[in-house]
């Protein structure tokens, strides 16, 4: 009882010490983190820091595809090393003492390990509650919240950084949220991701290979300055992490379609995006 106790009240510290960092989602007016747990604004709206040292800020019901299940596979993999070079190139681009968004951030690996590595604080937003709360279990030295990109809880030019990594985007939002000069990150698969998997499962059809051409297209399209860096990893796998692998995304592969994978490795291809605005 204790422990869950004091992860609230943990998580209650850091979010009164970050209150300038939120706003109301329904008014945008500011908010204050009060000792209790309650955050609220000026028009009486409000929203309680869970047990687990989460807050809940939707300001309606979401229905979301991705399970607690999913998110496990997903913390599993990205804790198996396949994503290092992806975490430690967003790395490279933030600066120690940056503020730093991850919108998506589902299960929060990335986010904790790149800010445990720049030495910037995090605040991981995702629709998805299953997520969060699973976030909110493993790292305690970043927020994080429920909420939608479209409605987020955050005031006008907060961030240093924000991270998009393989979710998707709200452009003018990420626009909003920036301080001048910050910039966006972020990852999308390049033609060669999961490339062993999908020759598998959808071999000669349209879906084997990938294009990112329209989200880079539009990328550029929405920032003033935008560079672009490839990172490609191919790594053995462990027989334990093929289960795990199929089941990371919500893209529905049907069980009889996959139980004659076997997959010796696994090759993690992305484009890197670094947009600012001015
Ligand atoms: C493929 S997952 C990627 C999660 C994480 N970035 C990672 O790479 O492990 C996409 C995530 O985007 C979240 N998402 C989708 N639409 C969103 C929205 N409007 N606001 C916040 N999160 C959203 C989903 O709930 C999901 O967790
Ligand atoms: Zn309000």
């Amino acid at each position: 009882m204790n422990g869950v106790l004091s992860r609230r009240a943990e998580g209650i510290q850091l979010l009164r010490a970050h209150e300038e960092k939120l706003s109301c989602p329904h008014c945008a007016q500011q908010v204050t983190v009060s000792e209790e747990g309650r955050i609220a604004c000026e028009n009486n709206h409000s929203f309680d820091v869970a047990k687990q040292g989460y807050v809940n800020m939707l300001t309606h019901a979401v229905q979301s595809m991705y399970t607690k299940d999913l998110f496990t596979s997903r913390k599993t993999v990205l804790e198996s090393g396949l994503y290092d070079d992806v975490q430690r190139t967003l790395a490279s681009y933030i600066e120690n003492g940056a503020v730093v968004l991850d919108t998506g951030c589902g299960e929060g690996t990335h986010l904790a390990r790149i800010c445990e590595k720049s030495g910037a604080f995090g605040i991981g937003i995702d629709l998805a509650k299953e997520g969060i709360i699973e976030a909110a279990r493993h790292y305690k030295k970043e927020a994080w919240i429920v909420g939608d990109l479209a409605k987020s809880p955050f005031p006008a030019a907060t961030f240093d950084a924000i991270l998009n990594i393989l979710s998707p985007a709200n452009y003018d939002e990420f626009k909003r949220l920036l301080k001048p000069n910050g910039r966006v990150i972020k990852v999308v698969p390049a033609e060669r991701y999961l490339t062993e998997l999908r020759q598998q499962l959808f071999a000669d059809s349209e879906k084997e290979s990938y294009s990112n051409a329209q989200t880079v297209a539009r990328f550029n399209e929405a920032f003033t300055h935008v560079e672009q860096q490839r990172v490609t990893t191919t790594m053995a796998l462990t027989p334990e992490l093929v289960p795990h692998l199929l089941n990371m995304t919500p893209m529905g592969w049907h069980r009889d379609e996959t139980k004659d994978i076997t997959l010796s490795h696994i090759t993690i291809d992305v484009d890197v995006l670094i947009g600012t605005y001015k």
